[in-house]
């Protein structure tokens, strides 16, 4: 997502859980109500459509409104996103280390760990500047299989390849990581 340009130069603090840290940052706090507003706001709108018109008008309504509820919960300091391994946009395409952490949630998940409780965050120093980085795995459900499962419908496929043509974000059963949120704040700014 986003910042793609920057490199990344030094990551000061990974914690892989929360309960044995103590109480999570003010920062953490703030990527956690910014993700949960863009997940409860999305699902929302994917329901009323998907009830409404159905897998494929529910296609469009995700491809219009998840990039704008995204910048909506997002400000200059803090920008939310959601990202995968393997991605339907190409705007959500993970950076070097959002992929890592991806692979790390794939392990964790695969060590029977509760999806809902897999997250992580991270400080890193760009360019002089302080970034606090938060991500948090979301897990494919019974919903999400009409358009990210084994086997779409034949009109929901192809509308999916016509609005993404380089789609890899299907072949998801219940139960596996479907992708993650992700939040960066500038923690030097106001
Ligand atoms: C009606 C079809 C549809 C359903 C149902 C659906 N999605 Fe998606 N999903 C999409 C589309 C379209 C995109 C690309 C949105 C964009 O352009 O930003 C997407 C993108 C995503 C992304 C961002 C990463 C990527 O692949 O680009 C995640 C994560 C995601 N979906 C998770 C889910 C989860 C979890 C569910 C179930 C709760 C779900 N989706 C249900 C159509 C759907």
């Amino acid at each position: 997502m986003r910042r793609g340009a920057l490199a990344l130069s030094a990551v000061l603090l990974v914690s892989p859980g929360l309960a044995d840290d103590g109480p999570a940052p003010t920062w953490v706090e703030q990527a956690r109500s910014g993700a949960g507003a863009l997940g409860s706001q999305l699902k929302q709108a994917l329901q009323t459509a998907m009830a409404d018109g159905g897998p494929v008008a529910a296609i469009d309504v995700c491809r219009i409104q998840a990039p704008e509820i995204a910048a909506d919960v997002s400000s200059r300091r803090l920008q939310v996103g959601r990202t995968a391994l393997k991605v339907r946009n190409p705007d959500n395409t993970p950076d070097h280390w959002e992929t890592r952490m991806l692979e790390a949630f794939e392990q964790r998940l695969a060590n029977g760990e509760d999806p809902a409780q897999i997250e992580i965050f991270a400080i890193r120093n760009e360019a002089g500047r302080r970034y606090g980085h938060w991500m948090k795995a979301i897990p494919t459900q019974g919903l999400c299989t009409a358009c990210h499962g084994t086997e779409l419908k034949p009109e929901v496929a192809e509308a999916i390849d016509t609005a993404y043509p380089q789609d890899q974000a299907r072949g998801f059963s219940v139960g596996d990581l479907r992708g993650a949120f992700s939040v960066e704040i500038d923690l030097d700014s106001d």
